[in-house]
Parts: structure tokens; C-alpha cells; sequence
């Protein structure tokens, strides 16, 4: 099997203004730079990814958005297009954060657009997929999962889809402080490799990085780092403070 880089991601979600976020993200420079074994991505507000990528430039850390529209441009009030991402020097862009899809209702049809625009714009699109803990209960979680790779993959290509990286977050995890164990991540990771496998092709299964997200913090990234399908995480709550994070970056 191809060996796969890990990813370490931070979403800063809506904390931070801009001067928080160049501070922060000076720390974590100084803390991370010689960190070489791994990709590292962060995810400021909109507001700071041009401070921020600024920063970012030519160092080992990558910037990335939260969210994109759709729409290249127009009278589109309130939205962020792919080519104002990449003028701030984006590299990656989050897709379907289980926040966007349950608070701001976004759905799966739309998810599917939106990585289209990353993908022509040259961006690379973290699409986030995972269930709700009544979905689990129900013994939903699998269907729930296929259904969300289905649609948000709808009509690409296997050639298309070669820098895409899936983040499995289930929803119960997320800023709960409830980390799912190392085998329920591993077994849900597996099943969406095979899933790829089955639409994409064994290639595409090999290398893509599934990361997992959902309450990762110094004291438990190791062990789902040593899963053998967890190839990265998308951290939250554990990436606002910057030595915490580069604890996490430094896991091994
Ligand atoms: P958390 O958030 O680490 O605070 O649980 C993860 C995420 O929403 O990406």
C-alpha cells in the first residue's frame, strides 16, 4: 500500500479576529517549522486569511478556508469565490462541515458544487462527512456516510478526485470532549477506502487521506494515528492555542 503523508489540519471556526489569529499563528510557526513529516494545514475566519497567508507563505504550514461558494462570481451578497481564496493564498478549502450542512443548511447537492469549484479553480477540497449520534443509534451510521460520498462525489471522474481528501467527522464528536475510540474511527475509515474503492477505483482507495475530526487533542492523536486507515485529523477546539497544536502536529 502507498505510504500516505499525514495531514494535521486546524479549523479555527469563528474564533479569532485578526490580530489573534497573526499571533497565533506566529507562535505556531516558531513552535512547528521544522515539523517535515507531515502536511499542516489552518483554516482561519475569511477575515484573516489574508494576514494569516501572508504569514503562511513559504513556510511549511498551508492555509486553508472553511467554506466557498459555488458561483465563480456575481451578485453573489456575502459569499467568498475560489479565486478570492487563492489570491489569499489558500491551498485547501473545507467542504461540508457538519456545521454548514445542520446550522446553515447546507446540503449535499450544494456540497457537490462546491467541490467542483475547488477542483477547477485548483483548490483542494476537504470534503467533511459523518453521522449524528441518533444516526449511529439507529445503526444508520453506514448509510448515513454513503449517502454523503455519494451525492458530494456525484459525477466526477477517478481523475478528478486525485488530491481530494475525505475528513470523517461524526457529529456526537465534535467539541464534546467525546472522541470516538481508535477501532469505531478505524472501522468507519475502512469502510469509506472501500467505498471509494468500489466508485473511484483501488488507485484512487490508496492514496486519498481519510483524516478523522472530532474532540483530537495531544492525549489521543497517537493512537488514531497508529489506525491503519487514519492518515490525518481535522482539528477544532485543540488548534485555537498554538502550542497545543503543535503538540499534536509533533504526535509521534
Ligand atoms: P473539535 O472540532 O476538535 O473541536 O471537536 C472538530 C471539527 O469540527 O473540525
Amino acid at each position: 500500500m502507498n505510504k500516505r503523508i499525514p495531514f494535521i489540519a486546524g479549523n479555527w471556526k469563528m474564533y479569532k479576529d485578526c490580530n489573534q489569529a497573526v499571533e497565533t499563528i506566529k507562535t505556531l510557526l516558531e513552535l512547528a517549522f521544522e515539523v517535515e513529516d507531515a502536511d499542516i494545514m489552518i483554516a482561519p475566519s475569511f477575515t484573516s486569511l489574508y494576514p494569516v497567508g501572508k504569514i503562511l507563505k513559504d513556510s511549511n504550514v498551508k492555509l486553508g478556508a472553511q467554506s466557498i461558494c459555488y458561483q465563480k462570481e456575481g451578485a453573489f451578497t456575502g459569499e467568498i469565490s475560489a479565486s478570492m481564496l487563492l489570491s489569499c493564498g489558500c491551498l485547501y478549502v473545507i467542504i461540508g462541515h457538519s456545521e454548514r450542512r445542520e446550522i446553515f443548511n447546507e446540503t449535499d447537492e450544494n456540497i457537490n458544487k462546491k467541490i467542483n469549484a475547488a477542483i477547477n479553480a485548483g483548490l483542494i477540497p476537504i470534503l467533511c462527512i459523518g453521522e449524528s449520534e441518533a444516526q449511529r443509534d439507529a445503526g444508520d451510521t453506514f448509510k448515513i456516510l454513503d449517502k454523503q460520498i455519494e451525492l458530494g462525489l456525484k459525477d466526477f471522474f477517478t481523475e478528478d478526485l486525485n488530491n481530494l481528501i475525505i475528513a470523517y467527522e461524526p457529529i456526537w464528536a465534535i467539541g464534546t470532549g467525546k472522541t470516538a475510540t481508535d477501532e469505531q474511527a478505524q472501522e468507519v475509515h475502512k469502510f469509506i477506502r472501500e467505498e471509494i474503492e468500489a466508485k473511484f477505483g483501488k488507485s484512487l482507495a490508496e492514496s486519498i487521506r481519510i483524516l478523522y475530526g472530532g474532540s483530537v487533542k495531544p492525549a489521543n492523536i497517537k493512537q488514531l494515528m497508529d489506525m491503519p486507515d487514519i492518515d490525518g485529523t481535522l482539528v477544532g477546539g485543540a488548534s485555537l492555542d498554538a502550542k497545543t497544536f503543535s503538540e499534536i502536529i509533533k504526535y509521534k
